[in-house]
């Protein structure tokens, strides 16, 4: 199992500055290491207060590049599209911003075709992949249902896949894109961040049962090797 740090915070604001000022200091060590850094950064609200504050960061943002971890299969003008809320935040200050999902494809399948290739051009591993979790224990956009298993256990050169999630969100009832577990486990960061004391129960859980976990983010957690913190506001 990985080594894994908690940092507990009594509200979002305070976590959201400490998340901010640890991603600034991971983007600035990767543009110092190799001139330039690649990130991937999670849709949900938990990651909105954090990207204000990363905004306000003084880098080199013209040599960042900015991914989502996944995205959902709507246009970029629809509220549902993660893409459309890091281009707000991070293209007036000069990053690449770049898109996985394709809202016209015809099929998920097609679509996660499309992504794989999008993120083929990018610098791998990236330098941070920043994750979120929901309550039914997804990560990115690995859910329950019928591409769970492409999703973790796909060709290991594979960095994205499309998935149907079954049961579907009621947040976001649609189709997705994701990094898969193979490219989250590449990165050379992991961090995640959750709100709620439900979620960190959840979380705890799903570690400890690894590779047994009936849960997407436990079996993610069998295949990390990197030290991962994980940010959690109560
Ligand atoms: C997406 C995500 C997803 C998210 C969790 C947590 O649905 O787009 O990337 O994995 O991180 O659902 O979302 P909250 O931060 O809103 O709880």
């Amino acid at each position: 199992m990985t080594e894994v740090e908690w940092w507990d915070f009594d509200d979002a604001d305070e976590m959201a500055e400490a998340v901010a000022g640890d991603i600034a200091f991971i983007i600035e060590s990767a543009l110092d290491a190799r001139g330039n850094a690649t990130v991937a950064f999670p849709g949900g609200n938990t990651p909105k207060p954090v990207f204000a504050k990363l905004a306000e960061k003084q880098l080199r943002w013209k040599h960042v590049t900015i991914v989502p971890t996944d995205d959902r299969l709507v246009a970029v003008d629809s509220p549902l599209s993660n893409v459309a809320v890091l281009a707000k935040a991070f293209l007036p200050l000069g990053a690449r911003v770049v898109p996985i999902a394709s809202a016209d494809a015809a099929d998920h399948r097609l679509a996660g075709n499309a992504a794989n290739a999008r993120l083929g051009d990018l610098a791998f591993p990236l330098d941070l992949v920043w994750l979120g979790m929901g309550s039914d224990g997804h990560v990115a956009s690995i859910f329950a249902g019928p591409d769970l298993e492409e999703a973790l256990a796909g060709p290991k050169d594979r960095r994205a896949t499309g998935v149907l999630p079954d049961p579907m969100p009621a947040d976001a009832a649609v189709a997705r894109v994701t990094l898969t577990a193979a490219a989250i486990a590449q990165a050379r960061t992991v961090l995640f961040t959750i709100a709620g004391g439900d979620k960190r129960t959840l979380l705890e859980r799903a570690i400890e049962d690894g590779e047994a976990s009936t849960l997407p983010v436990g079996r993610l957690f069998a295949q990390l090797s990197v030290p991962v913190d994980i940010y959690a506001a109560a």
